[in-house]
């Protein structure tokens, strides 16, 4: 009798910003690669949709909050890779950036990436293996990218986040990577582009973009992150993995 190995097998992954787009295709790869998925998002009811697949559970966490993230971190018991997902998209320059964007913007997109991370590495220090995958962009320090001013500079940090957690836990069977997307078509891509005065030139804007003519799909995306979730990228860490449909050429 022969069983079919997926590539994930055994790992326990959590995820944040599960719901929906580039987070909700992740889970369901990760779970078709045999894992053992922890599905977390704010959104409940679209949350609760992931729960007809076999080896997700889901659970409502928003990842802003110190309080909600260190409950979850107790309650699991073993973590192979912890995936960071969730992030906004602010449209301006500097001069069109409130404070409060600020504020929202880099809590949701860099705070809770190290809220998640001091939470969960603790476990994978004493495990002696743990893999943390966060999602940047394209738009961050790789490429400068006009009306994306806060989210650059929040994406930008993700990847020095990145470097550094990889720098400093090395030796201690921790890697870290990020992933850093072009366009993506996504729910809330989609719903950006239906809240510009001209949305029809906004989604030709955005295809044009990308060298290739159009968008990436999420499952694209989500092959990457179980290239990155899995063994067979062992050897990467403090890489920042980018998949853009050729926008930086
Ligand atoms: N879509 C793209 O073109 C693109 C490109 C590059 C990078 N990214 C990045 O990929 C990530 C996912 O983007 P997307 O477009 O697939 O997702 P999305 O914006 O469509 O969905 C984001 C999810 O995050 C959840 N969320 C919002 N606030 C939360 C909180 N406080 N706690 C927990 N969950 C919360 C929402 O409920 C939603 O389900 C983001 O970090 C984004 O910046 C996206």
């Amino acid at each position: 009798m022969c069983s079919i190995m997926g590539r994930l097998d055994g790992k326990i992954i959590v995820l944040s910003a599960a719901a929906q787009g580039i987070g909700r295709a992740a889970a369901i790869a990760f779970a078709s690669e045999g894992a053992r998925v922890i599905a977390t998002d704010i959104n409940e009811s679209k949350l609760k949709e992931l729960q007809q697949y076999q080896g997700i559970t889901t659970r409502v966490v928003d990842v802003t909050k110190r309080e909600q993230i260190e409950a979850l971190a107790k309650e699991i018991e073993k973590i192979d890779v912890l995936f960071n997902v969730a992030g906004f998209v602010h449209h301006g320059t500097v001069l069109d950036c409130e404070e409060k964007d600020w504020d929202f913007t880099m809590s949701l997109n860099v705070r809770s990436m190290y809220l998640m991370i001091k939470a969960f590495l603790p476990k994978m220090l004493a495990q002696k293996s743990g893999n943390i995958i966060n999602m940047a962009s394209v738009a961050s320090s790789i490429k400068g990218v006009v009306n994306r001013c806060v989210y650059s500079t929040s994406k930008a940090a993700v990847i020095g986040l990145t470097k550094s957690v990889a720098a400093d836990f090395i030796e201690q069977g921790i890697r870290c990577n990020c992933v850093c997307p072009g366009t993506v078509d996504t729910p809330s891509l989609r719903e950006r582009i239906q809240a510009r005065p001209d949305p029809e030139q906004a989604l030709k804007d955005f295809l044009t973009r990308q060298r290739t003519g159009r968008m990436a799909t999420v499952e694209e995306v989500a092959h990457l992150c179980v290239y990155l979730a899995s063994d067979e990228s062992a050897y990467m860490t403090g890489n920042e993995v980018i998949l853009d449909g050729g926008w930086c050429l």
